[in-house]
């Protein structure tokens, strides 16, 4: 198996302006490059849910550096494993930002995004 990834998800410490989600990503996006780790990252108003993915010393330093990040809390991973293809391989962090609340029931919950549903196929499937 070539690939280790990793489908995390986390709490927002507090909502990031639209100028802190830029520069997230630019660093974020910039230092995957380096490091050959491509992914997706969504972000809902309550809950960050990002896959990451390269090689597996490439991701748990990641995942590592990523755990102790202030911006968000009680990261958790829902899952990981080995990988021949990556499921992502042209973004080297895709983006998506959902701007739906999850506490208004007026709003019903909705995704249409294939790459949201492609990430979402991930965590359902046995894969890893
Ligand atoms: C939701 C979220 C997603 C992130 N995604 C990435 C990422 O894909 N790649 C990355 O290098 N840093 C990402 N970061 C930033 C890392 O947490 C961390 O700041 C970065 O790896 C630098 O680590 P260091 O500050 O310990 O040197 C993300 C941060 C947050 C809050």
């Amino acid at each position: 198996m070539n690939y280790f990834y990793l489908i995390y998800c986390s709490v927002p410490a507090r909502r990031l302006s639209d100028e802190e989600v830029e520069e997230l990503l630019l660093v974020a996006r910039r230092e995957n490059k380096l490091r050959d780790i491509t992914g997706m990252l969504l972000c809902l108003p309550e809950m960050y849910v990002q896959l990451i993915e390269g090689a597996e010393a490439d991701i748990r330093q990641l995942y590592l550096n990523l755990s102790r990040d202030q911006r968000h809390h009680t990261v958790t991973i829902l899952k990981e494993g080995h990988l021949e293809q990556r499921f992502f391989p042209d973004w080297s962090m895709g983006y998506d930002q959902k701007s739906v609340t999850l506490t208004n029931a007026e709003d019903s919950f909705c995704i249409s995004d294939e790459k949201v549903f492609a990430l979402f196929e991930i965590l359902d499937e046995g894969f890893g």
